[in-house]
């Protein structure tokens, strides 16, 4: 799929398909008038027939118009005239994309850019609109015998109207392609099933992509490199399963090795049914997933590498399977983590946390400007924010809003939550330095406080994806969402710049 801006005249461009827009109270986008104009104002025509009302979101597909004969027009409603929010440019972007795919053009010019968003400039524009294309092309159809058929699209134009606009708009779509590359890995790998993505299947992969780009170098640590390490608690939780843990270092080159890395660190359940605190079976659907946070630094890894963005990187991922058994860990089994605090187990099922433990204090070997962990970690910050919002938590204010400010610009947002010390208190063990559970209550900051532990010599927060990471419900509609690459690499431009 190609991708370009260029500056345009909608009567000129016959041979595509153009995304117009109309209001709800008839008012054509300057593309739309233009081909109103050119044909008798039949648009404004099926407007008052009530063809279509301009409701956000609403398509209308128009074949031969005559005056110039273009081969298709979608008309694309965007609801009350005016400027729309971040986030309804965002809804009428997806349901453009989604008709444009099945569209009988190899070309398209869209003119969504014509549009006025709240707060956000031509490159904004650009970047959303890459992202959401690339976003309703991808399919994971590897296992399916029939597969689906093929977009006919191959190139998709980005009309500007203004010159001044060329240059900041073309590093918009680099940097959006980029992303949507990141974005594609990342969804491949989590939606691949556990039988096949398996931790050394991850190490595998690794390698495969550090191959790609001289910057990038890999290295993996198996079961015996972690023993030495004293990973107690990653270890503890790798125990029951017969797959080996591996851990995998990522380390991207971009600038001089006297800066400190950003280190991000991935959760890599390959599959979490639970352990011996098993899981019911209806909430075990949707946990290979538990590795999103570690696709998500292979994302933003291979959209760091590809952009050649000027910082260096870090990318650790904790890959380990939690099985029950004969062979597993159990509540109230006393570990001992490599940073030496000991750890009770509660429940089994809070793996994520122990895994992330160890990953951390490995961390402090590459003196990080930051720490930034990535998890599906509880499902308790779906209820707290629902699955349109990444959990953040953080022992550095400035990191933290660094990062909610990615959030605002990626239009991947993420929300912080509180880490006061009343918190903390609900991690006390009788027996041991703490416990892997704090209880119901607040159980995504209870979750980071417990992490906040092994993060005491760095600037560090923590992505809870659990939401928003992959639609985890149901049978039919799963799906990975590729969340939060966009937001990690927009934090990673702007560290650059
Ligand atoms: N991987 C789960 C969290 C999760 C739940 C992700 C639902 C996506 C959807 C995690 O390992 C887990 O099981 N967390 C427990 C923690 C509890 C035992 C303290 C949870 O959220 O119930
Ligand atoms: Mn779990
Ligand atoms: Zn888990």
């Amino acid at each position: 799929m190609k991708f370009s801006v260029k500056i345009t005249q909608p009567e000129k461009m016959i041979e595509s398909c153009l995304i117009v827009a109309v209001f709800e109270d008839g008012k054509l986008s300057p593309a739309a008038k233009a081909i109103d104009q050119a044909n008798q104002g039949c648009l404004k025509q099926l407007y008052k027939q009530g063809a279509l009302r301009g409701k956000t979101g609403e398509i209308l597909p128009l074949f031969s118009l005559i005056n110039p004969p273009h081969k298709q027009i979608l008309l694309l409603g965007c609801g009350k005239s005016g400027k729309l929010s971040p986030s309804q440019f965002h809804k009428v972007l997806k349901s453009a994309m989604k008709a444009l795919q099945t569209a009988p053009a190899s070309e398209a010019v869209c003119y969504l850019t014509e549009l006025e968003v709240e707060g956000q400039a031509m490159p904004w524009k650009v970047k959303q609109i890459v992202e959401v294309c690339a976003d309703s092309r991808y399919r994971f159809d590897h296992f399916m015998s029939q597969k689906n058929p093929a977009s006919s699209l191959k190139e998709l134009v980005i009309h500007i109207d203004n010159k001044k606009d060329m240059a900041k708009c073309e590093t918009a779509l680099r940097q959006a392609s980029a992303i949507a590359e990141g974005i594609n890995l990342t969804k491949n790998l989590a939606n691949t099933p556990s039988n096949i993505c398996t931790p050394t299947f991850l190490a595998e992969q690794a390698k495969e992509l550090a191959k790609s780009y001289p910057s990038l170098s890999v290295k993996i640590l198996d079961e015996k490199d972690m023993e030495k390490l004293k990973m107690g608690a990653l270890l503890a939780v790798s125990q029951g399963s017969a797959e080996e843990a591996r851990l995998i270092c990522f380390e991207y080159k971009g600038a001089d090795k006297s800066q400190a890395p950003v280190v991000l660190v991935g959760k890599g359940i390959t599959f979490d049914t639970g352990g011996n605190s098993l899981k019911p079976a209806d909430s075990m659907v949707g946990m290979k997933y538990d590795m999103c946070g570690a696709a998500s630094v292979f994302g933003t890894v291979k959209a760091a590498a590809e952009l050649k963005l000027p910082v260096n990187v870090v990318g650790i991922i904790a890959a380990v399977e939690n099985m029950p058994g004969g062979m597993a860990y159990k509540p109230e089994d006393i570990l001992t983590s490599m940073s030496g605090q000991t750890i009770e187990v509660i429940s089994t099922d809070a793996e994520g946390r122990l895994v992330l433990a160890d990953a951390l204090t490995y961390c402090e070997r590459y003196k990080p400007a930051a720490v930034i962990d990535i998890a599906t970690l509880t499902g308790a910050v779906v209820i707290a924010l629902g699955v349109h919002t990444t959990g953040l938590v953080a022992n550095d204010d400035k990191l933290a809003k660094a990062l909610l400010k990615a959030g605002e610009q990626s239009h991947d947002r993420v929300w912080q939550l509180p880490m006061w010390e009343e918190y903390d208190e609900q991690l006390k063990s009788p027996f041991a330095d703490m416990a892997n559970v704090g209880g119901r209550a607040a159980g995504t900051i209870t979750a980071g406080c417990f992490l906040s532990r092994f993060a005491k010599k760095f600037d560090w927060a923590h992505l809870d994806v659990a939401g928003t990471a992959a639609n985890m419900m149901g049978t039919t509609d799963r799906a990975a969402t590729g969340r939060p690459v966009p937001m990690l690499v927009q934090y990673l431009i702007n560290q650059a710049t």
